[in-house]
């Protein structure tokens, strides 16, 4: 990224003066989503909504607003993702807790959740027994038990950051009753049988970790990022462990990165389980397959 140009002045300005200077910093700075961030920080600087930003748009900004504003911005334009700055996340239908140390979901982790929806009905009935392998945030986990009301859940992560962030988010989204989290190494302690079961799990190569973005780099810990020397290690042992667990008619779906679906595919063959349904992320790339016993 290019040094971001001139100091920005923002003490006395309206809000909409405010925001036009924090989205020319944060572009001049290399920020993509220049006028989203500048907007979502000003927003909490101001401790307002979108709707008073639009309705007082010419409200001056007082000294300690435009002082947060701009520590706000300094530490997005040296890289920090907003959803860190701000601690939260919108995925799915949910508003998420961000933590450090946890994965930040991802828009495209939705692709296999519309995945999970479409495979979890199969034969006409809704999965009662859910499980999310690698659990991070709670998110897929969050968003499926939100979309089968009548399931409960079991969330499983090796790291007791991510172990606790899903407990949060469960507890935050009112399925606390509903879902419960174990720190552990993919199904190894497990019992099914489970009728759906998510996993996101990592799956960059390890020599590709350092030329990441460092958005990626810098704040997704490294743990919910190494797949091994080929990507593909979780695939290896959560498909081993999937037919064990898994319940008659019951479905595995898992995501995967840019062209491995050709390998995840293989290895789940591998384990005797075939694919019944597949689905693209909003680029149109192939992002999440589902798998069953045949
Ligand atoms: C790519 S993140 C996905 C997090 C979350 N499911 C999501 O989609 O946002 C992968 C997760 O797998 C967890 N993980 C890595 N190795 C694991 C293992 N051997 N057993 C269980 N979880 C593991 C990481 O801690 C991380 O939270």
């Amino acid at each position: 990224m290019p040094a971001p140009d001139a100091p920005l002045i923002v003490v006395g300005l309206s809000r909409d003066a405010s925001l036009s200077a924090g989205r020319a910093f944060l572009r001049s700075a290399g920020v993509d989503a220049a006028d989203e961030d500048a907007r979502a920080l000003l927003l909490v600087a101001c401790g307002i909504d979108r709707l008073a930003l639009v309705t007082a748009a010419a409200a001056p900004v007082s000294e300690s607003e435009a002082q947060q504003y701009r520590s706000l911005l300094d530490r997005r334009a040296a890289g920090e993702p907003t959803s860190r700055i701000l601690g939260r996340r919108a995925f799915w239908t949910l508003d998420l807790e961000v933590r450090p140390g946890v994965l930040d979901p991802r828009p495209d982790s939705e692709a296999l959740v519309r995945l999970a929806l479409r495979v979890g009905r199969r034969h006409g009935r809704a999965p009662r027994r859910i499980l999310d392998l690698g659990c991070g945030s709670g998110a897929l986990l969050c968003a499926v038990l939100d979309e089968f009301a009548d399931a409960h859940g079991v969330g499983v992560d090796l790291s007791d950051e991510a172990c606790a962030a899903t407990r949060a988010n469960l507890a935050a989204c009112d399925f606390g009753r509903r879902a419960a989290v174990f720190r552990g190494r993919w199904s190894a302690a497990l019992v099914g049988p489970f009728d759906l079961i998510v996993s996101n799990p990592p799956y960059i190569r390890a020599g590709d970790i350092a030329g990441l973005d460092r958005e990626v780099r810098d704040h997704d810990p490294r743990l919910a990022l190494d797949g091994g020397p080929d990507g593909l290690d979780a695939y290896r042992e959560l498909f081993a462990g999937a037919p064990d667990i898994l319940g008659r008619d019951g479905v595995i779906a898992v995501e995967f990165g840019s062209g491995q679906a050709g390998d995840v595919e293989l290895l789940a063959n591998g384990r005797g389980l075939q694919k019944i349904d597949a689905e693209q992320d909003i680029t149109g790339r192939p992002r999440a397959s589902a798998f069953a016993i045949t």
